[in-house]
């Protein structure tokens, strides 16, 4: 439990021993270009006259970065603020109160750690603490959650479905734009609800840790709450961009699954976080998942003699498992499911 940065790095000065990365892993230069053109798609405007327009926009982004922002996203303005509120307050209870949570067992239904699964074998930590548990349906799982703050549950509970409403109105936008049938991804390609919340400490020395090492979200999609603090960097063309702080938008980002199942059309966007010297940063980030047992594969529509299926079907399950496996290492998460074009 004392292993959580949020329990013992308040006044620290300088960054512990096994938290200072391998010359080549460290991030180095703090300030990287802010990536200006990445996509603020309108959702406002997902209907007609505008609607082949944001389609058209969302598959662009999908295709280029792996990432886009979306506005007027139907989420309201105040339960963001009351979610980020209650997310930071969580964070920053006293230690014995966040103690009974305190686990690495991925099969619990509510779990809080600190870097990473493997945090007892690895050398070097990650700057960051993690809280997650599945949300949907909540009646299932809201006894799994925290119980302080007292209102943690309440309003998480109404966050969560909001944001499963948003997720799965831009699924319905990509399977448009792809030319999938309707509700292609409504069923068991979307049916788990991830919620896990990122918190990053104000950290003494930036240049040497990481707050997540690069990696691809292993789900389909994933639905990020960035905040007011910067800290999320994406790869493109062999330099890290900053993805600017809106603070009311959503970041949404490409997954794995999503890249198999369009046959490559949209990619997952390969991201890190780099922690702050000023303030800590708190991001809830929904990763919407296939059901464990979901055969994931190139989608039949996709897929001709002139588009042959670039990756092998696998059931999620054990997608997830190479994954944990590999720390999240997005080479090695998918190379055994390519298939030679
Ligand atoms: C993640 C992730 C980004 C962030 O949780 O997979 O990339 O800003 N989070 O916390
Ligand atoms: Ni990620």
């Amino acid at each position: 439990m004392e292993k959580l940065v949020s329990s013992w790095s308040i006044n620290v000065q300088s960054l512990p021993e096994n938290y200072v990365l391998p010359p080549g892993q460290r991030p180095g230069k703090l300030i990287v270009p802010p990536c200006k053109s990445l996509p603020v798609v309108d959702l406002g405007k997902a209907t007609s006259p505008d609607r082949a327009e944001t389609i058209q926009k969302i598959l662009e982004a999908s295709w280029e970065f792996g990432f886009f922002q979306v506005i007027n996203h139907g989420v309201s303005d105040n339960l963001i603020n009351e979610s980020r509120s209650i997310f930071s307050e969580f964070f920053n209870m006293p230690a014995e109160d966040k103690a009974s949570l305190y686990s690495t067992d991925i099969d619990k239904s509510c779990i809080l750690y600190t870097s990473n699964l493997n945090y007892d074998i690895e050398e070097v930590h990650l700057w960051r603490d993690n809280l997650r548990h599945p949300c949907h349906p909540s009646e299932e799982y809201v006894q799994f959650w925290p119980e302080k703050p007292t209102k943690y549950r309440e309003i998480v509970g109404a966050f969560s479905v909001e944001v499963r409403k948003l997720s799965l109105k831009i699924l319905d936008l990509i399977s448009e734009g792809l030319g999938l049938e309707q509700g292609y991804f409504g069923g068991e390609l979307s049916k788990r609800q991830l919620l896990s919340v990122n918190h990053y400490p104000r950290c003494p020395d930036p240049s040497l840790t990481l707050g997540l090492p690069k990696h691809i979200d292993p789900c389909l999609i994933a639905v990020l709450l960035q905040g007011d603090v910067d800290g999320l960097q994406v790869y493109k063309d062999g330099q890290w961009l900053g993805v600017e702080p809106l603070p009311y938008a959503f970041v949404i980002n490409i997954g794995h699954q999503l890249q198999v199942i369009s046959n490559g059309k949209l990619r997952g966007a390969e991201h890190r976080v780099v922690t702050n010297p000023r303030e800590a940063r708190t991001t809830p980030t929904t990763f919407i998942n296939p059901s464990p047992d979901c055969v994931i594969q190139p989608a039949e529509a996709l897929v001709n003699a002139s588009n042959p299926p670039l990756y092998k079907a696998f059931k999620f399950i054990d997608f997830f498992k190479n994954f944990t496996a590999a720390n999240g290492d997005p080479e090695t998460a998918l190379n055994p499911y390519k298939l030679q074009a």
